[in-house]
């Protein structure tokens, strides 16, 4: 049921494109990093795990022929994302694109319990890295995309937020409200020419060494779906490079739910 798929996409529009991802250094986001790497992107892979994102960087610069910058980065801290905007423009004199895909999830853990099983401080950090973050990393690239009156925004969202799931409520609430902080912000820079979108992905197995609790997790959504596999994430690069380039030009303020047929919006 897991099985390989495509991880070469040529986009035009995409080479030489100066593009951020945070939580570029496991799951999901590394995925996203490779990619924008083989289409021809200068790649930034900031992570608060900077080893990580070293690593990613490196694999990019060893198998694509173009540039790659690791940068370790808190997203609940301002300052932090202030100087990771700096050190991109220091590096790159631009920001094309920012991909807001840090969250507490995966790699750093949630409590996966009923609403009364969350304590409210680990509420609090939650929101503090999947909700402050997101608005701190669109501050802290906004003055340079509306000075070069071009950039593209793409916030992550959850199939978890159209069904609703029982279990991690915080994660849940923190993952819709990306919706409606997108909406607001495209219409608040659409006259700067700034696109905001947000791409959902289904329920991914994006772990690097899954227990077989997590793999009966993933593989839980196989049979709900119209086309019966697990995602990987791999499956959600081909969207994520459609929304990052000119061939979405005149989208914003849109969700894609990429989950292979699981929910209809
Ligand atoms: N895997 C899924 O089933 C799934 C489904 C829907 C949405 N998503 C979303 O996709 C994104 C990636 O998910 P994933 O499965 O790869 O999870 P993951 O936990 O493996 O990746 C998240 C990344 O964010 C980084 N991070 C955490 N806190 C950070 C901080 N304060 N500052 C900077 N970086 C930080 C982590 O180190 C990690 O590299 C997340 O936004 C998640 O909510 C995942």
């Amino acid at each position: 049921m897991i099985r390989s798929v495509q991880t070469t996409f040529v986009i035009e529009g995409l080479k030489d494109k100066v593009v951020i991802i945070t939580g570029g250094g496991h799951g999901i986001g590394k995925a996203y990093c490779l990619g924008f790497g083989r289409a021809g992107s200068r790649v930034i892979s900031a992570d608060i795990d900077g080893t990580a994102a070293e690593q990613v960087a490196s694999q990019i610069t060893k198998e694509s022929a173009t540039q790659a910058l690791a940068i370790a980065v808190d997203v609940a801290d301002e300052p932090s994302t202030k100087a990771m905007a700096a050190q991109v423009l220091n590096r790159f004199g631009r920001i094309d694109v920012l991909i807001n895909n840090a969250a507490i999830f995966a790699t750093v853990p949630m409590n996966r319990g009923r609403i009364e099983t969350i304590d409210p401080a680990e509420w609090d950090q939650l929101m503090a890295v999947n909700l402050r973050g997101l608005f701190f990393c669109c501050r802290a690239v906004l003055s340079t995309m509306r000075a070069q009156k071009s950039g593209k925004i793409i916030n992550i969202a959850s199939g978890t937020v159209f069904a609703g799931s029982p279990g991690r409520i915080h994660y849940v609430t923190s993952k819709a409200a990306t919706i409606g902080f997108s909406r607001t912000l495209a219409r608040e820079v659409g006259s700067d020419n700034i696109n905001v979108n947000v791409l959902a992905p289904g329920n991914t197995l994006s772990e690097e060494n899954p227990s077989e609790e997590t793999i009966r997790l993933r593989q839980s959504s196989a049979g709900l779906r119209a086309l019966k596999r697990v995602q990987v994430p791999q499956d959600v690069v081909g969207a994520m490079l459609f929304l990052a380039s000119p061939l979405s030009d005149f989208m914003t303020g849109q969700t894609v739910n990429v989950d292979g047929g699981i929910s209809f919006l």
